[in-house]
């Protein structure tokens, strides 16, 4: 396997490369994102995927244009006045927060882009210093991922363990399952849920990680499973449908996952199959934890039935894309990769949503950087101020 480094973006000035997953984890190939609409264009194809990592994709490729404008001779028109970057920015950042429509992160980005923008604006400051606000705004938003990342993963964990030593006999290490990808492909690093696993790991109290394929998209079995393996966890990847076995023959401590929103009631949109996982995670008394930054946490969103869920095409549900097997290389040692269809031909009864909802009801804990919340005894909702 390749040992790139994982990580989902890589920057170097204004030049800005993404792995592109959709060919992991067979091949890693780095495309460059010179452009809004290549970042806009590749965040909607899931070139890039995770909450997280979406939002530092869309600040950073703000980030760049903005530098770019400002190092150019002659400047563009756009910097001759306050308006004018208005005029220039703000259709840029409504652009790119149309790429994909659940992960509140990425409308957070660019909602604060574009408060640094009008601030500017307000305050009466010249058009190539409100630019360059904006532009370290951008930088900014990717930078401070990974600081909270660590934290919230040593939040949850350190709160789990106490959770399993205070029903006493607490094994030496503990086995925990989770779902789709939220690891250092889905934020700037080290991770939500697959932190909180990682933490575990590092202080030698993780048995095993149990990880779902996460189907249609392969999140679990082509990037989790890359991930854990990096990172030499000991792990065994599961068939989505094999959780309540799972479940009923392993000691399993809790289940982990990420968020794309959290309603303010603690209603949960993460990848489709998590809501099933929760349902049997409570059916076998299972603790259920979301970890993920406060940028995940959507005040404005009253309960889960308000969270918009993205529909994906059908025809990527009737799709497989890997490396042939027995496997193939070019003459540059490359495995061979294909896409393959798995249904008939013109099937067209196809449900694909990307992502389901998860009731605050059947969450045990939301972990954020802050700390970590739970409901108040007989509560079926979550009170998250202590935790934004
Ligand atoms: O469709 P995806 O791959 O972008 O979905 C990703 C998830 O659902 C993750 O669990 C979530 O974004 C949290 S990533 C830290």
């Amino acid at each position: 396997m390749s040992s790139f480094g994982l990580t989902s973006i890589r920057t170097t000035g204004t030049k800005i490369e993404i792995v592109n997953q959709l060919l992991l984890p067979h091949t890693v190939e780095f495309v460059e994102i010179d452009t809004i609409e290549k970042a806009h264009d590749a965040i909607k194809r899931m070139m890039i995927r995770g909450a997280p990592a979406i939002a530092s994709l869309a600040a950073l490729a703000i980030h760049a244009h903005l530098l770019r404008a400002l190092d150019a001779q002659p400047a563009p028109e756009w910097l001759a006045s306050p308006a004018a970057l208005q005029a220039h920015v703000q259709p840029l950042l409504d652009y790119l927060y149309t790429a994909r429509p659940t992960a509140v992160n990425l409308g957070e980005a660019t909602r604060r882009l574009s408060r640094t923008l009008q601030a500017g604006v307000a305050a009466g400051k010249d058009a190539r210093a409100i630019a360059a606000e904006v532009a370290a705004t951008g930088k900014l938003i990717d930078a401070e991922d990974v600081v909270r990342n660590k934290r919230m993963s040593r939040h949850g964990a350190e709160w789990l363990l106490a959770q399993v030593a205070q029903k006493g006999a607490a094994p030496a290490a503990l086995q925990v399952m989770t779902v789709c990808n939220t690891g250092s492909l889905a934020t700037s690093g080290y991770g939500t849920a697959l932190g909180l696993i990682t933490y575990l790991h590092e202080t030698g109290k993780l048995q095993r990680a149990f990880f779902t394929q996460s189907t249609p998209y392969h999140q679990g079995s082509r990037l989790t499973a890359f991930e854990l393996q990096s990172l030499q966890i000991p792990a065994t990847m599961l068939c989505d449908s094999m959780v309540g076995s799972l479940f009923q023959h392993h000691a399993v401590a809790a289940v982990v996952v990420g968020a794309d929103r959290i309603a303010k009631n603690g209603d949960t949109a993460n990848k489709v199959g998590t809501y099933n996982a929760a349902v049997l995670a409570a059916r076998h008394g299972i603790p259920f934890i979301v970890v993920a930054p406060v940028s995940t946490v959507d005040l404005e969103t009253a309960s889960g039935s308000e969270i918009p869920i993205e529909q994906r095409p059908a025809l990527e549900a009737c799709l497989v894309r890997g490396a042939l097997y027995p496997f193939a290389t070019d003459a540059a040692g490359v495995k061979q990769q294909a896409t393959v269809m798995v249904t008939p031909e013109g099937l067209d009864g196809v449900y694909n949503p990307s992502f389901d909802v998860t009731p605050a009801e059947l969450i045990t804990a939301i972990v954020t950087e802050v700390g970590v919340a739970v409901k108040a005894e007989g509560a079926k909702e979550f009170d998250l101020s202590n935790v934004v």
